[in-house]
């Protein structure tokens, strides 16, 4: 008996951490005829082959994996963002599963990985991770991205650092991050704070912490979010014209973000029509198209005037994406200004 339980002690300190992966598509399960092409097809291969590609793995994890979609990511919609963040939570509400790793399309993961930051409540590791090169490239990225990935997501550091995208060797915080070009391997940047940490061939290291809610401290739950409601972004311009604003409300947004000019600045009659759009009870965030960088409240405009709500440091895509989440729980100017300045 006691040679027994000896082992099954020895059996349980030598298990591998449990990682589940949840395929959803994109660049990293693309693939093309030519190892040398930019014509390729993104989420072509199953979660199954993506993982074949790596046998190392098996070194660092014990791994389940199931297929969410098999989509490129600029094909994201509400409804497979919400079965994510639900198949996500009821995964790690499991004792034995150490943490979750998604693989998905470099093109929208801000988004996504944002969304999960904020609904998903948990303090076992969520990582994100893709490629910029197709799976049948020369000198893909996805192997190696999805080697550290997993390596992230085993490692008890990555605990209670809310949802994490790896890129090109760079742990970021989900918040932070953001795709800043477009093809580069190196095309994720978190540019007004940096990464939190960095993995080189599954070596992790942290050097930083995120201090904004997210996850197992975040208002907002998955659990209690049936659907989401509609939210435009409006970029703006030189020469700009409110028509695209009549055309959200004609739509029935309940929210528009503004990418503004430099500090979140409008056009003339931009500024009229969407001062009109929040007298109709129509929340309107100043956000800018510059892609670093907060909008000061006020700025040139006087938010206060307008009742116009500022992004903080948020881009354009993910402001869109707390301000969805935000409005399933209050339109109150004041309480939705407040989440701005802290998730
Ligand atoms: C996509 O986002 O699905 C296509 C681009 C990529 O994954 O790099």
């Amino acid at each position: 008996m006691r040679a027994f339980l000896s082992l099954l002690l020895m059996g349980v300190c030598w298990a591998k951490p449990l990682v589940y992966v949840l395929a959803t598509g994109g660049t990293i399960a693309g693939n093309s005829a030519s190892q040398l092409s930019s014509a390729y097809k993104a989420g072509t291969v199953g979660v199954g082959t993506l993982l074949k590609a790596v046998p190392q793995l098996k070194n660092l994890a014990a791994i389940q994996t199931e297929q969410i979609s098999n989509i490129g990511s600029q094909e994201m919609d509400n409804a497979t963002l919400l079965k994510l963040a639900r198949r996500t939570q009821a995964l790690l509400d499991r004792p034995e599963v150490h943490g979750v790793v998604i693989t998905h399309g470099t093109d929208t993961m801000e988004e996504s990985a944002y969304f999960l930051d904020l609904v998903v409540h948990s303090k076992k590791p969520i990582v994100f991770v893709g490629a910029m090169r197709n799976a049948s490239s020369l000198s893909a990225d996805g192997p190696l991205n999805l080697y550290n990935a997993i390596a992230v997501a085993a490692d008890k550091q990555a605990q209670g650092k809310g949802v994490l995208v790896v890129m090109d060797g760079c742990i970021h915080a989900a918040r932070e991050v953001s795709k800043t070009n477009t093809t580069h391997t190196d095309a994720f940047k978190s540019l007004n704070t940096g990464p939190l940490g960095s993995v080189l061939y599954g070596q992790v290291h942290f050097y930083m912490q995120p201090t904004r809610k997210h996850t197992f401290n975040s208002v907002f739950n998955i659990a209690s979010i049936k659907s989401l409601p509609r939210v435009d972004i409006l970029y703006a311009h030189e020469n700009d014209n409110p028509d695209f604003i009549q055309a959200a409300l004609a739509k029935g947004a309940l929210g528009i973000i503004s990418a503004g000019m430099g500090n979140g600045n409008l056009y003339p009659s931009v500024l009229q029509s969407l001062a009109g759009a929040v007298a109709r009870g129509v929340v309107v965030v100043r956000s800018s198209r510059v892609g670093s960088g907060e909008i000061t409240q006020p700025g040139e405009i006087n938010d206060a005037k307008y009742n116009f709500l500022t992004s903080d440091n948020l881009n354009p895509s993910k402001a869109r994406i707390l301000l969805m989440v935000a409005l399933t729980k209050t339109q109150d100017l004041k309480t939705l200004q407040q989440y701005f300045l802290e998730y």
